[in-house]
């Protein structure tokens, strides 16, 4: 009789602990699960977005910009400097084509130049001294119906490409 109780108990404390063993087992589970889909939610309320730097804006009215005159208007916000000669206006960039610093305008010597390793640029965008080894770039630029400029950055005219000469490279004036 015993002998029975005895063995009575100790499969009372093999099932409990089986019990345990697999509670824990299956809460850990649903834990796994439950932060499985936490995850998924949060990544649902915040999605990767990219937000792009504008591309396109608009740059004023042709009579806003004197001959000879290099506005660094738009320079901070969009890279651009809107330069208008006694024929044309066009929009530069203003990323130097040796190692993408930022050149400087320079007034009183007519010319670009960069701080980095002293590239010089005409206000044409040529480059004439330094290590730059091409032009700087141009953009779109075009005029919307009501007359207003329109720089697009999304477009780029490569004076070695012979791109210039392209209409939208430039606003006759
Ligand atoms: S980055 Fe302009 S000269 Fe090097």
């Amino acid at each position: 009789m015993a002998e029975e109780q005895k063995f009575s108990t100790a499969g009372n404390d093999m099932d409990r602990r089986s019990f345990i063993k697999w509670s824990v087992v299956g809460w850990s589970a649903f834990a796994a699960v439950v932060a499985g889909y936490g995850s998924m939610v949060t990544r649902f309320l915040f999605p990767n977005v990219l937000f792009e730097p504008v591309q396109i804006f608009g740059a004023g009215y042709p009579d806003e910009y004197e001959v000879g005159q290099v506005s660094e208007q738009f320079k901070d916000q969009y890279g651009v400097w809107i330069v208008r000669d006694d024929e044309k206006i066009y929009a530069l960039s203003t990323v130097c084509t040796h190692l993408g610093c930022t050149p400087n305008w320079m007034p009183s010597e007519t010319k670009f130049k960069c701080p980095c390793h002293g590239s010089g640029f005409y206000t044409t965008g040529i480059n004439f001294e330094g290590p730059a080894p091409r032009p700087l770039e141009r953009f779109k630029i075009a005029l919307s119906d009501e007359g207003e400029i329109i720089v697009d950055k999304t477009k780029k005219f490569q004076q070695e490409k012979g791109e210039w000469t392209d209409p939208d490279s430039f606003i006759a004036v």
